[in-house]
């Protein structure tokens, strides 16, 4: 593309900080913002200066004719944005998940790829200045071949009431495995070296939740807690524990580790909160050696990133196959706790 992109914003929680990013880039114009909540709406578009304000997406494809829209949306909206912001004509960054299900995530990338048009998942984990620092040392084999990971995202109690719909599964798809799990699967998956996910075997359960949600006048009908086994086709082992709800040590705990032949490889966070640090442990020269990661590259913004992508032809970080490998592993966990069974994926 050789004109500066047109960018709008569509759901303005998250997608606050998405309108500021494009606000900012130089190398596009936020043109128009959507919010159903007028006063968001009002107030998004003053403090970023944004003249087209919709509170209806279709009519701000119409008129405004974004070439990039980000999707910021209740999870329900990610696949009917989606695709028809690339039928309108845009490229497309949309938020994490993907979307409800496989079967929507796969018409999201098939009409991407029939429209030409890029389609990238914001799987923010991977922009971390820690998780690319593990992805370069991945890359030059110094952690050999991954063979097993632990990923996991706890909260002792963290059921996000802040918006409505996330314990509510028509609009959420489910609770903490799609909404945190996705994070910590994609991340492991990613510094695996994205093999193909063949089965999955999983539990959820919903013990804390329903009570929490009892008392704080809520509807929640997903699960608190999902845990999992996911084998790939390279042979490797997956093991995910995610919860909003559980009487565990710590508020907040994030972690992936990777185990490979020459090295382990680690993600987590440091205390309670969203700070993150990088680890390298294994044996070198007859010594063991757990070694932090100190030597970390600048922060990525994924907004810049996807501008980058369509303007400059950038490699995107986060290919829209892997939006929907992510998508397999999070219904197969799903459906293989329905069943009570180990699945094929
Ligand atoms: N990548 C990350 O780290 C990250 C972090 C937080 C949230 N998310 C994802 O971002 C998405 C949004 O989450 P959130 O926390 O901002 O939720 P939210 O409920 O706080 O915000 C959603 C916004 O969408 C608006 N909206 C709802 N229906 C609409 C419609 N039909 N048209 C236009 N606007 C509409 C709401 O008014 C609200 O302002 C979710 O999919 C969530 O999983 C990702």
């Amino acid at each position: 593309m050789k004109s500066r992109p047109k960018v709008a914003v569509v759901g303005l929680g998250i997608g606050r900080g998405h309108a500021a990013a494009a606000a900012k880039n130089p190398k596009a114009d936020l043109t128009a913002l959507c919010d159903t909540d007028k006063q968001r709406l009002a107030a998004n578009c003053k403090e970023f200066g944004v003249k087209e304000a919709y509170t209806d997406y279709k009519k701000m494809l119409r008129q405004a004719k974004p070439d990039i829209v980000v999707v910021a949306l209740p999870n329900v909206l990610h696949a009917p944005v989606t695709v028809a912001a690339i039928n309108a004509g845009a490229h497309v960054l949309c938020e994490k998940p993907m979307a409800m299900n496989t079967q929507q995530a796969q018409k999201m990338a098939d009409t991407a790829r029939a429209k030409k048009k890029k389609l990238m998942i914001d799987f923010s984990y991977r922009f971390m200045p820690e998780a690319q620092a593990l992805k370069n040392i991945v890359d030059t084999g110094a952690v050999g071949d991954i063979y097993y990971a632990r990923t996991t995202w706890h909260r002792t109690r963290g059921i996000p009431w802040f918006g409505p719909w996330f314990s509510q599964k028509d609009k959420s798809g489910g609770g903490p495995l799609i909404d945190l799990g996705v994070h910590r699967i994609d991340l492991a998956m990613w510094l695996m070296g994205n093999p193909k996910p063949v089965t999955a075997s999983g539990s959820t359960y919903d013990m804390l939740g329903k009570e929490l949600a009892k008392k704080a006048n809520k509807k929640f009908d997903v699960e608190d807690l999902a845990l999992a086994m996911v084998r790939f086709d390279n042979g490797a082992t997956m093991l995910v524990d995610i919860s909003w709800a559980i009487n565990c040590e710590r508020s907040e705990e994030m972690a992936s580790y990777l185990y490979g032949t020459k090295a382990g490889i680690c993600h987590r966070n440091v205390g309670e909160g969203y700070k993150f640090e990088a680890y390298i442990f294994g044996e070198w020269d007859g010594t063991y050696v757990t070694s932090k990661i100190k030597n970390l590259p600048p922060a990525m913004n994924p907004v810049d990133h996807f501008i980058d992508v369509v303007t400059e032809g950038t490699k995107p970080i986060a290919t829209t196959q892997h939006g929907v490998d992510v998508m397999k592993v999070l219904d197969g966990i799903y459906k293989s706790a329905r069943l009570g069974k180990e699945i094929r994926i």
